[in-house]
C-alpha cells in the first residue's frame, strides 16, 4: 500500500499521460493510467483511488461526463480536470459540478503538484470526518444518550461495557437527575438481552400488596377483584431486563421476595402454589445511602450485599464539569430542534455562570436551564439574562480563603475582623440603607444596628466623588484621603442608615 496515496490519471494524449506517470511517481505517489474515459471508470470500479486527474477533452465520453461517473464511484473522491488555457469557463462549470480544481495546459510541474498535495489533504480530512462521525454514531448506539467526556464519565462507559453481557446483578448509585436510568438502559442495549423486554418497576408509593402483584402477577381469586390471572413484570421482562428505580423504596417485605427472585430466579404469582422460573436480568438503582439504610433496619443486609456485586457510581455534575460544554451542546440541539432555533449558542459570560454553579438537581437541572433558555431567547444568542436567578446568585457569596500561618492565628479576631468587613460589604450592596442590609444578611435591622455601633462602622465615601477627585488631582495621593468627603454627604448616608 503506498503511503502517499494512489492516483488515476485519464488522458487521451500518450505524451500528457508519460509526463504525468513521471513526475506523480517521482513524488512516491502510485499512479495508474486510462487512455479513454470507459477505461479509467472500469479501474475506478476495480480499485481504490486517493485522487483523479481528468482531460477534459477526450473523444467518446468527455471529461466532464467523466468526472459525473467518477463520483457515482465515490462520491468523495477529488477529481482534478485538466484543460487548455482557452477553455477554462468548461473548467469553472466542472468545478461547479464537484471537481475538486483545474490544471490549465501547459502546466508548470509545481503548480500540478500542489494541486494533487491539497486534493490529498482534503481527501485525508473527509476521510478523518467519517470516521469521527462514525465513532459518533456508534458511541450513541452503545450509550444513547449519555453525554460525556471526562474521565469519570469514561470509566462509567468501560463498566457499562464490560459488565453488560452478563446476567450479574447491577447497582447505580448516584445522586438525582445523573443519569442512573440512561445507564440501566445502555446497560440492557450492550447486552443479548437487547431485543427483549427492558422493564421499570417504580415502586414509589406503592402498598406492599399492590408492589408485589404488580411484580409477580396473581392466580384468579387471590383477593378480591382478581377475577382474572394476570402476569407480573417479572414474567413480561423473562429473558430481558428488569429496573428497580430507587430500590431505597421497597418495603422490607417485599425485599425478602426479591431477593428470592434474585438468588433463584424464580417465584410464585400472588395466591398460587406453582413456581415460576424467569431468567432476567436485574439492575437496581438508588439515590440513598443503602448502607444507612441497612444500619438503620430498613435494608435487608442480605439484599445489600446480593444488589453490590457490580456497582456503577455516577459522579455528580460538580464533579465533571468539564462535560457542562458538551452537555449544552447536546440540549441546545434538542431543543433548538424542539423550538425551531437550530443554531442556539451561549455567551462566554452566561457559560462562566454554568461553571461556577453546584448543580445539585445535576443534568436533569442543567437540561430544564437549557431548555427553558432555549424557549425563552429571542434570537440564537443566549446570555446571562436567560440563566435563572438561583443560578445566578451562587456567584454571590464565596468564602475566602484564609492561609494560616505557622505561628497560628487568633480565632477571635479574624472573626471580629470578618464579621466587620462582612457589614460593611452588606452596606454597601445595600446602598447604605440598613433595612435593606439586614434583610440581606437575613437578621433583624436592630441587630445589625448593635453591631454597626460595635465595630464602630461608619459609612463609606462614596465612589463617585472619589474618583472626581483623584483625576483633579492628577493622580497625586491626597493627606485628606481618609477623610470622609464633605460633611454634608456624610450626614446624608448617615441618615439613610438609620432609616
Ligand atoms: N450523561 C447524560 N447525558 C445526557 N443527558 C443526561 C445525562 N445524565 C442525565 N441526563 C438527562 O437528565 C435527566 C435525568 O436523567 P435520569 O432520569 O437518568 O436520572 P436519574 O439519575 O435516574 O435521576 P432520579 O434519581 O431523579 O430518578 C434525563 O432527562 C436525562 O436524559
Ligand atoms: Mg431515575
Amino acid at each position: 500500500m503506498n503511503r502517499n496515496g494512489t492516483i488515476l490519471v485519464i488522458d487521451d494524449e500518450e505524451i500528457m499521460r508519460e509526463i504525468l506517470e513521471a513526475l506523480l511517481t517521482r513524488e512516491s505517489y502510485q499512479v495508474r493510467l486510462a487512455a479513454n474515459a470507459a477505461e479509467g471508470l472500469d479501474l475506478a470500479r476495480t480499485m481504490p483511488f486517493d485522487a483523479a486527474i481528468v482531460d477534459m477533452m477526450m473523444p467518446g465520453m468527455d471529461g466532464i461526463s467523466a468526472l459525473d461517473e467518477l463520483k457515482k464511484i465515490d462520491d468523495d473522491l477529488p477529481v482534478m480536470m485538466i484543460t487548455a488555457f482557452a477553455s477554462v469557463e468548461n473548467a469553472i462549470s466542472a468545478m461547479k459540478r464537484g471537481a475538486f480544481d483545474y490544471i490549465t495546459k501547459p502546466f508548470k510541474n509545481d503548480e500540478v503538484l500542489v494541486v494533487v498535495r491539497n486534493a490529498l489533504a482534503q481527501r485525508r480530512l473527509v476521510a478523518e470526518n467519517r470516521a469521527l462521525r462514525q465513532n459518533l454514531q456508534a458511541h450513541q448506539n452503545r450509550f444513547g444518550e449519555i453525554i460525556g467526556r471526562s474521565s469519570r464519565m469514561r470509566q462509567v462507559f468501560d463498566l457499562i461495557i464490560q459488565a453488560a453481557p452478563s446476567r450479574t446483578t447491577i447497582l447505580i448509585n448516584g445522586e438525582s437527575g445523573t443519569g442512573k436510568e440512561l445507564v440501566a438502559r445502555a446497560l440492557h442495549q450492550n447486552s443479548s438481552r437487547s431485543d427483549r423486554a427492558f422493564i421499570t418497576v417504580n415502586s414509589g408509593n406503592l402498598p406492599p400488596d399492590l408492589l408485589e402483584s404488580n411484580l409477580f402477577g396473581h392466580v384468579k381469586g387471590a383477593f378480591t377483584g382478581a377475577v382474572y390471572p394476570k402476569k407480573g413484570l417479572f414474567e413480561l421482562a423473562d429473558k430481558g431486563t428488569i429496573f428497580f428505580d430507587e430500590i431505597g423504596n421497597i418495603p422490607l417485605e417485599t425485599q425478602a421476595k426479591l431477593l428470592r427472585v434474585i438468588q433463584e430466579r424464580e417465584f410464585m404469582r400472588l395466591g398460587g402454589v406453582e413456581t415460576i422460573k424467569v431468567d432476567v436480568r436485574i439492575i437496581a438503582a438508588t439515590n440513598v445511602d443503602l448502607r444507612r439504610m441497612m444500619d438503620e433496619g430498613k435494608f435487608r443486609e442480605d439484599l445489600y450485599y446480593r444488589l453490590h456485586v457490580i456497582t456503577v457510581q455516577l459522579p455528580a455534575l460538580r464533579e465533571r464539569k468539564d462535560d457542562i460544554p458538551l452537555l449544552v451542546q447536546h440540549f441546545f440541539e434538542k431543543y433548538g430542534r424542539e423550538n425551531n432555533k437550530p443554531h442556539l449558542e451561549l455567551t462566554a459570560e452566561a457559560l462562566d455562570l454554568l461553571f461556577e454553579y453546584d448543580w445539585p438537581g445535576n443534568v436533569r437541572e442543567l437540561e430544564n436551564v437549557i431548555e427553558r433558555a432555549a424557549v425563552l431567547s429571542a434570537g440564537s444568542r443566549i446570555d446571562v439574562d436567560l440563566v435563572p436567578d438561583h443560578v445566578r446568585s451562587s456567584r454571590r457569596f464565596q468564602m475566602p480563603q484564609v492561609a494560616i500561618p505557622p505561628e497560628g492565628i487568633s480565632f477571635r479576631e479574624v472573626i471580629t475582623d470578618f464579621e466587620k468587613r462582612l457589614i460593611e460589604s452588606t452596606l454597601e450592596a445595600a446602598g447604605g440603607v440598613q433595612k435593606k442590609a439586614a434583610e440581606l444578611l437575613h437578621i433583624k435591622p436592630t441587630t445589625l444596628n448593635e453591631m454597626i455601633k460595635r465595630h464602630d462602622i461608619r459609612p463609606r465615601r462614596k465612589r463617585g466623588s472619589a474618583l472626581s477627585g483623584q483625576s483633579s488631582r492628577n493622580g497625586v495621593a491626597d493627606p485628606a484621603d481618609d477623610q470622609p468627603a464633605d460633611d454634608d454627604e456624610m450626614e446624608a448616608e448617615v441618615s439613610k442608615w438609620r432609616g
